[in-house]
């Protein structure tokens, strides 16, 4: 279905972190949701979900996917998910450009995702910020302060120094990408993350690509379906509509669907019965195919 271009409204950037083992991904991501709590939510217990999304402190919204690597990220695209915006990759001042770090470039740029380079623990004596610059340089990755083309930042995620500006940049380059989405139509997104939630059903983080979703509305994702029983934000708050940026857990599915599976809200229950139980049957005989082999 094509959007009307007089449909379309600006969309928050959608972003993940990627980079070497231990170089300060989790650290990072902690830092910018802990930092960015708006007014209210203060003191509010924070779960450890999929993904969050924060508003910087000129009002900008961010989504954050909070992907245990690139791995994730390779397996989402894989399953055809175009879920990232931008990529933060993250080096560590106190090491080197990693293979890790390479293979998170390259990912990047495979998706035509615009990166924007994070050199973290600044705060460390070992701290080599300029060696950092100069081994991105032998892998072409020349940046803005040499005259290159890609935003960097040097950050710490222990003390937040240069944070609010890595994510200044990180909006700036989304803005290039003039992100739009239609607000109106149907809901529909990614499955991030999905689990039995024991005396609550299957909850499912879902980041909402475009359109709307809200209580009561019938949800297909991948092989499973149900009605919004309940939505939550990474703070237990309870939603209502949710609409396109944004990351939201959901109760009411018949079942757990995979990270990197599609949803939609569909027209009615019997349609999306149909086709959860439609896929349910190619899986199940894909799964007995590969079992006589
Ligand atoms: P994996 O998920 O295992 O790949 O690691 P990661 O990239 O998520 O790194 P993580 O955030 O777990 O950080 C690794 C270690 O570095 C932890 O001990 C952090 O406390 C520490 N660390 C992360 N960022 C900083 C920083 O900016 N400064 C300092 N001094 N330590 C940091
Ligand atoms: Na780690
Ligand atoms: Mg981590």
């Amino acid at each position: 279905e094509e959007d009307n271009p007089d449909d379309l409204t600006d969309r928050a950037p959608i972003v993940t972190i990627m980079g070497h083992v231990d170089h300060g991904k989790t650290s990072l991501l902690d830092y910018i949701r802990d930092a960015n709590v708006t007014a209210g939510e203060a003191g509010g217990i924070t779960q450890h979900i999929g993904a969050y999304d924060v508003e910087t402190k000129d009002g900008k919204r961010i989504a954050f996917l909070d992907t245990p690597g690139h791995e994730a990220f390779t397996a989402m695209r894989a399953r055809g998910a175009k879920i990232t915006d931008v990529a933060i990759i993250v080096v560590a001042a106190d090491d080197n450009v990693m293979p890790q770090t390479k293979e998170a470039i390259n990912h990047a740029q495979v998706a035509e995702v615009p990166i924007v380079i994070a050199i973290n623990k600044i705060d460390k004596p070992a701290a080599n910020a300029d060696k950092i610059r100069e081994e991105l340089a032998n892998l072409n990755i020349l940046v803005e302060d040499w005259g290159g083309k890609y935003q960097c930042q040097e950050v710490s995620a222990k003390t937040g120094q240069g944070i609010d500006e890595l994510l200044e940049k990180v909006l700036l380059e989304a803005e290039l990408l003039e992100l739009k989405a239609n607000a109106d139509k149907k809901g529909l997104g990614t499955v991030v993350e999905a689990s039995l939630d024991k005396g609550r059903g299957y909850l499912a983080t879902l980041m909402v690509q475009s359109g709307k979703m809200k209580i009561g509305d019938v949800v297909l994702a991948g092989p499973h379906y149900g009605k919004v029983k309940a939505m939550f934000d990474h703070r237990g708050n309870r939603l209502q509509e949710v609409g396109p940026s944004t990351p939201v857990q959901m109760l009411g599915l018949d079942g757990a669907p995979q990270a990197g599976d599609r949803f939609n809200v569909m027209e009615s229950e019997r349609e999306a019965r149909e086709i959860a139980n439609k896929r349910e049957q190619i899986l199940r005989e894909q799964s007995v195919r590969t079992k006589k082999h």
